[in-house]
């Protein structure tokens, strides 16, 4: 397949190129490294430093190149940025990926796969979230995601366009071959945050809220691979490239970690102690959040590669040693 891949200098869109190139596909990346990093692009994939809206720029690449499916990661992904600054989300993200989605339909690239993500569902009720739950975003990032998705499915009826819609959990870990990993200065990523305090980048790690409903107190999460999640999009792709096959599907692994259980793996690795400090909690943050990922495994016969937790750890260690 020819596959073109907004957003590819990404976390997990570059994770997605090694994926796609790994299994002997053509892999095209466009970003504008807003916060992505040109290292993390595959040397073999070809790449535009460009805006999704970019009109003009965008129209040349896709007809300069017949592309069989469009990947589109990018945009801005902080949920606290998101709180406070919700016009940049609405134009940033929403306003943005309409005019690309716009460009590619008239341009024939009519199979799209969407990255969006669980924050759709806000605090749910449920323990484990399912396609077919509410949505009810809290915050500005997941409106504009649930925005996106709204735009995609109404033109799947007339622009006659087929889309997959993944709904990531909490993505974490790096690529076993350190070919990529989070790079991001900015990053609220908990897992990040706790790499950094195990190497000594920084001196202590700030728990967002420990007065939660949960067994510690402490959030919980569905910590999902990168490198499945890439997986997961090379799958997809795959059949959507044969069939006409417009869905929605969870992506995490159905187990939930809280923010202590996550700490505490991390001192057993590098068996050693970590300053953990107590803060405030997260404006418009939710408790807990676990997938019901049965839809995705049953439909695409599919099953995750690295649902360990351990694991998720020591790669992503090992990829913030060398950055
Ligand atoms: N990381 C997670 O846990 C998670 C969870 C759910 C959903 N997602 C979604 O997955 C996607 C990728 O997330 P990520 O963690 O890899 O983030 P990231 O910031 O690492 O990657 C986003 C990439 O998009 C590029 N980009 C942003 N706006 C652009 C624009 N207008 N034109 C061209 N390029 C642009 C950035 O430079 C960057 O390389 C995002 O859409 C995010 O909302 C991520």
């Amino acid at each position: 397949m020819n596959i073109l891949l907004t957003g590819g200098a990404g976390y997990i869109g570059s994770h997605a190129a090694l994926s796609l190139i790994d299994n002997g596909h053509s892999v095209t990346v466009i970003d504008n490294l807003i916060t992505g990093n040109k290292k993390l692009i595959p040397p073999q994939a070809k790449y535009y430093e460009c805006d999704i809206a970019d009109r003009e720029q965008v129209e040349k690449i896709l007809k300069q190149n017949k592309f069989d499916i469009v990947m589109h990661f990018a945009g801005l992904t902080r949920v606290d940025e998101s709180v406070k600054y919700p016009e940049k989300y609405q134009i940033h993200n929403f306003e943005k990926s309409k005019t690309f989605f716009k460009n590619c339909f008239q341009n024939n690239v009519k199979k799209i796969i969407f990255s969006s993500t669980a924050g759709v569902y806000g605090d749910s009720n449920s323990e484990y979230v399912k396609e077919t739950d509410d949505l009810k975003p809290i915050n500005p990032y997941a409106e504009s995601k649930c925005k996106i998705e709204k735009f995609l499915i109404e033109n799947s009826k007339n622009e006659k366009i087929q889309y997959i819609i993944l709904r990531y959990f909490n993505v974490a870990g790096a690529d076993a071959n350190k070919r990529s990993g989070l790079i991001s200065k900015s990053s609220t990523n908990l897992i990040k945050a706790v790499c950094e305090a195990a190497i000594k980048k920084r001196n202590k790690i700030i728990i967002n809220g420990n007065d939660y409903k949960t067994k510690d107190g402490t959030a919980i999460r569905d910590f999902i691979h990168v490198s499945d999640i890439a997986d997961i999009h090379t799958t997809a792709a795959n059949t959507l490239f044969k069939n006409s096959v417009s869905d929605i599907y969870n992506c995490g692994y159905g187990q939930g970690y809280s923010v202590k259980q996550v700490i505490t793996e991390m001192e057993n690795i590098i068996n050693d102690k970590l300053k953990v400090e107590i803060g405030p909690r997260r404006e418009k943050d939710i408790s807990v959040s676990i997938a019901n990922s049965d839809k995705f495994k049953k439909k695409f016969n599919w099953k995750p590669k690295f649902n360990n937790l351990n694991y998720i750890l020591k790669t992503a260690l090992e990829w913030e040693k060398i950055n």
